[in-house]
């Protein structure tokens, strides 16, 4: 347990555990995009698909509660590693030009913070009905094309979506350095990895809420 505790509360320890949480968030958005793309195949395809994801009550909440641990660590790591570097370096830059940083890599806290929000929104929206106007349980694409009716929705939904790809670039491919499976900082194919599944992930919920709006989905 001691050594647990004293991994965790160093800055490797704390970058690894991002790494390893942010590889279990990647897989569950790949699961739940393939998930959403059932929309094309219509609403028994949805009802079936949502039906199977509630076979067990008790297999869901394992499933919930490590999703929810995992996005814990993910932003607790995450901010602590935050304060730790500015501790190192609180005077800040007096001439700040990027050298190698991306708009990927220099929109992670900002696009963090607006994925924690659209995730809030996203539960209240579409899971527990609060932002929905007439959630039905167990309907989910009925849920979905009421739910995507406004186009500020759309418009909001497209956004996060496309700052969850920002995210998943740069993430992705930090990620795989920090754990060793990525070795130089320029390692062609991880990048590429990080890339394609970055666009296809974003692109394919983004799909959603556009083909709602464009009246393809109806
Ligand atoms: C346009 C994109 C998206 C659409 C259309 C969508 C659709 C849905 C729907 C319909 C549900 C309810 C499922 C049900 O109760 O049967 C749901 C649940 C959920 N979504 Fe999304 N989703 C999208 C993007 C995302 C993203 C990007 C994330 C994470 C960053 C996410 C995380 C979740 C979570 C955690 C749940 C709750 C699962 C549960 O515990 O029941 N979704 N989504």
């Amino acid at each position: 347990m001691r050594w647990l505790l004293k991994f965790w509360d160093s800055t490797v320890g704390k970058k690894v555990v991002m790494g390893v949480t942010g590889i279990g968030l990647m897989a569950f958005l790949l699961v739940h995009m393939a998930g959403n793309l059932q929309m094309f195949l219509g609403a028994d395809a949805m009802r079936r698909y949502a039906e199977l994801l509630r076979t067990s009550e008790e297999l869901l909440w394992v499933a919930r509660l490590g999703l929810i641990g995992m996005a814990v660590l993910h932003i607790v790591a995450a901010l602590q590693l935050t304060a730790i570097n500015a501790k190192a370096r609180p005077e800040g830059y007096a001439r700040k030009v990027p050298q190698v940083s991306t708009l990927a890599s220099r929109t992670m806290r900002l696009g963090g913070i607006l994925l924690a929000a659209f995730i809030v929104y996203h539960l209240g929206h579409l899971t527990l009905g609060w932002f929905h106007p007439a959630l039905v349980h167990l309907q989910p694409y009925g849920n979905v094309i009421i739910g995507f009716r406004s186009p500020l929705v759309v418009a909001f939904y497209v956004v996060a979506m496309f700052f969850l790809g920002l995210h998943l670039f740069h993430g992705a491919w930090a990620g795989f350095r920090t754990l060793g499976l990525a070795k130089r900082s320029a390692e062609p194919l991880q990048r590429a990895f990080a890339l394609w599944f970055a666009v296809i992930v974003s692109a394919g919920f983004a799909l959603i809420p556009i083909a709602v709006y464009l009246g393809i989905l109806a």
